[in-house]
C-alpha cells in the first residue's frame, strides 16, 4: 500500500475527525486511560517527538505537563488541525515518516498505533530508531493479536485465527496485528532495548459489539486491565531505550541434526516440515478441546518427534506462531501456571543462588518463564547468561547485565568456558526430551555439569518421564483421568508397534535413562537427586526434576 497525504487525509477525514466513526468514545476512552500510564515512564525528558497526531490525546497530555511536543503528521488536514488547536505551542513538521529527518535526535519518540500501519515495521523502525537519541526512550503501542476479544472471536466462529483482520482493521488502514514477541523483536532489531511492557484495555468483544455499553462499564473494562498480563489486554506497549552499546550476542556453530522419535506426540502443532530457512507455513493448528499435552494419549509414542533445536530456529521466526506455539506449547498448557512453575523451581535451586551470583539458563526460549527468570536476576543482581539461538534470544528483553549466547549448547561452549567452574546456578527446563532426540544427552549433561562452582546446582527440569506417566495410569487416579480425557480409548503402551520408529533411538525417557543421569552426576563427584513436581503444576503426572549439587 503507497501511502500519500491523500489517503493520510481520507483516514483522517474518516476516522479522527468524523464525530460519525461510531465506536469512537470506546477507542478515546482507552486512550484517555492509557497515555497517563505510559507518561510515567518519561522521566524527565522534555525534546519529545510524536509520530502522527491522530486524535491529539498524547499532545493534550504533553502540554499540560509543560512539555512542547513536536509532531511529524503526513496528512495536510491533520496539520491543520494541530495549527487550528495548539498554534504556536506544537512544533508540527509536515512530512511522510520516510522523508523526515529531525535536525536532531529525542530524548523520547512515541509511535502509538504506528505499526500496524506501515508497509514495511522493521524498516520502519531502523529508521525511527535513528531519530531517538542514544539511551533515550522509544514508545510503541499497538494493537494485540492475543487479546481477550480476538481469543473469543475464535471460539464464537467471528474469526478463524488470532493475526485475522477485522472489517474494522481494514477500514482504518491496519496491515497486521502484533503479539508482545514480534513487538520485542523487531524493537530489538532496530537496536531498541525493551525496558517495560504494558497492555491496555480489556475487552471482551469487538467494538461493534460494546457500542451500547454504558461509559462506566467501558471505563471499568479500561481500569481492571491495569492489573491483568499484558497478554490479554486490547492493546499492548513496549517502552525500549535506544542502546548506547551494542548488545553482546556470541555467535557460535549451530548443527543441524536429524530428527528423532518423542515423548510428547499428542499435541498438535506447527512444525517445518523441511530444512528451508523462510517462515513456517500458513496451516492452522487445529486443536481439539479435549487434547491437552499435559494429557496422557493412547498414541503417544507412536505419531511425531519432538522439535529440533532447527525446528525451534524457525518456529522463532515466525510471526504466525504467539510465544507459547514457539516453544512448542501450541495448546497453552502451561498459561497462568507460569508463575507456579517459576516458584517451584524457585524453592529447588534459585533461592539458594546467592545475591550477585552466577546463573546459566539453557534453552530458556521466550516464554514467560524467562522473563520472571530475568525480572529475578535483575532484583538480585545476578549475572544471567541465556543460551538459545540468535533468533530465540532476539525475542526475550536484554536488561543491562544480562548476556546472551547464541548457539547449541554443548556445542557453544567455547563462549562459556571462562564460566566453568564458576556457575551458582545451572537451568535446563522442559529441555531435556528434546537432546534425547536429537543429540547427546550425556555430553550435553557432563557440559552442564562442569559449569557448577563448588555448591553450585544444575537443575534438569520437566522431564517426560515414559515410566512415571505408566505408573499414574495403573493407578485408579491415573484410570480416571484417562477416561475423563479420552473416554473408551485404550491407554497408551509405551512398546506399541510403530514401524516408522527409529530403532537406534530411544522411545523417550524412562527410568533407566533418569537413573543413568542421577549415576552419571555420581560418577563426578556431584550428589543427584531425582525430584517431583508439585501437584498442581500442568504436567506433574507424567514428569520429573534432576537436581545435581556440586558438594
Ligand atoms: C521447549 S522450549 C523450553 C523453553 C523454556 N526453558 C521453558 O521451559 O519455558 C526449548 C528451548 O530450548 C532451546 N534449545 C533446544 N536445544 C538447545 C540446545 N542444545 N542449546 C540451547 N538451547 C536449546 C530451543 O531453541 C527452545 O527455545
Amino acid at each position: 500500500m503507497t501511502v500519500t497525504p491523500d489517503l493520510l487525509d481520507k483516514i483522517a477525514t474518516d476516522l479522527y475527525l468524523s464525530p460519525d466513526f461510531s465506536d469512537l468514545h470506546i477507542e478515546q476512552a482507552m486512550h484517555e486511560h492509557s497515555v497517563p500510564q505510559l507518561l510515567t515512564a518519561l522521566g524527565s525528558a522534555k525534546h519529545v517527538l510524536e509520530l502522527g497526531y491522530g486524535n491529539g490525546i498524547l499532545t493534550e497530555f504533553l502540554l499540560s505537563m509543560g512539555i512542547q511536543p513536536e509532531i511529524v503528521e503526513g496528512s495536510p488536514l491533520l496539520c491543520g488541525q494541530i495549527q487550528e488547536r495548539h498554534g504556536n505551542s506544537v512544533i508540527c513538521h509536515e512530512a511522510l515518516f520516510a522523508e523526515f529527518s529531525p535536525p536532531r535526535p529525542y530524548e523520547a519518540v512515541f509511535a502509538l498505533y504506528i505499526l500496524e500501519h506501515v508497509d514495511c515495521p522493521r524498516t520502519f523502525l531502523q529508521q525511527a530508531a535513528e531519530w531517538v537519541a542514544p539511551g533515550g526512550l522509544f514508545f510503541a503501542a499497538v494493537p494485540n493479536r492475543n487479546s481477550l476479544h480476538r481469543r473469543l472471536a475464535i471460539h464464537m466462529g467471528i474469526q478463524e485465527k488470532l493475526q485475522d483482520l477485522s472489517s474494522r482493521d481494514h477500514a482504518v488502514g491496519h496491515q497486521r496485528v502484533y503479539d508482545l514477541p514480534t513487538l520485542r523483536s523487531d524493537l530489538t532489531a532496530a537496536g531498541l532495548t525493551p525496558v517495560q511492557e504494558m497492555g491496555f484495555f480489556l475487552k471482551p468483544l469487538p467494538n461493534s459489539m460494546m457500542l451500547d455499553y454504558p461509559p462506566a462499564l467501558i471505563a471499568a473494562l479500561n481500569k481492571v486491565g491495569e492489573g491483568l498480563p499484558p497478554e490479554l489486554m486490547a492493546n499492548i506497549a513496549i517502552m525500549a531505550r535506544r542502546d548506547t552499546t551494542p548488545t553482546t550476542t556470541v555467535p557460535t556453530t549451530v548443527p543441524t541434526v536429524p530428527n528423532g522419535a518423542g515423548d510428547h506426540a499428542t499435541v498438535p502443532r506447527r512444525k517445518p516440515a523441511t530444512a528451508t530457512t523462510t517462515t513456517l507455513s500458513e496451516q492452522s493448528v487445529s486443536i481439539k478441546p479435549s487434547q491437552s499435552s499435559s494429557e496422557p494419549s493412547a498414541h503417544a509414542t507412536a505419531s511425531h518427534s519432538p522439535c529440533s533445536f532447527e525446528d525451534f530456529r524457525r518456529m522463532a521466526c515466525d510471526r504466525s506462531l504467539d510465544e507459547n506455539e514457539k516453544i512448542d506449547d501450541p495448546l497453552h498448557t502451561r498459561e497462568g501456571k507460569e508463575e507456579a512453575i517459576f516458584a517451584d523451581i524457585l524453592t529447588k535451586a534459585l533461592a539458594d543462588c546467592p545475591p550477585g551470583g552466577r546463573i546459566v539458563e539453557i534453552g530458556p526460549g521466550c516464554g514467560r518463564l524467562p522473563q520472571l527468570l530475568l525480572q529475578h536476576c535483575v532484583a538480585a543482581k545476578q549475572q544471567l547468561t541465556l543460551v538459545d539461538s540468535a533468533e530465540m534470544l532476539a525475542l526475550l528483553p536484554s536488561p543491562q547485565g544480562i548476556r546472551k549466547v547464541a548457539g547449541c549448547f554443548p556445542q557453544g561452549k567455547a563462549a562459556l568456558s571462562h564460566q566453568i567452574g564458576q556457575v551458582d546456578l545451572v537451568l535446563a527446563y522442559s529441555l531435556a526430551h528434546y537432546i534425547v532426540a536429537h543429540a547427546d544427552i550425556w555430553a550435553f549433561c557432563d557440559a552442564a555439569l562442569s559449569l557448577l562452582a563448588p555448591g553450585g546446582r544444575l537443575l534438569i527440569g520437566d522431564i517426560p518421564s515414559l515410566s512415571k506417566r505408566e505408573r499414574f495410569l495403573a493407578s485408579a487416579a491415573g484410570a480416571a483421568f484417562h477416561r475423563a480425557h479420552y473416554g473408551d480409548r485404550p491407554l497408551p503402551r509405551r512398546l506399541q508397534q510403530n514401524p516408522a520408529k527409529d530403532e537406534t533411538k530411544p522411545d523417550g525417557i524412562d527410568d533407566s535413562l533418569v537413573f543413568a543421569l542421577l549415576q552419571r552426576g555420581h560418577a563426578v563427584g556431584i550428589d543427584a537427586y531425582l525430584l517431583p513436581q508439585p501437584p498442581h503444576l500442568p504436567m506433574a503426572n507424567r514428569r520429573v526434576d534432576l537436581l545435581f549439587c556440586r558438594p
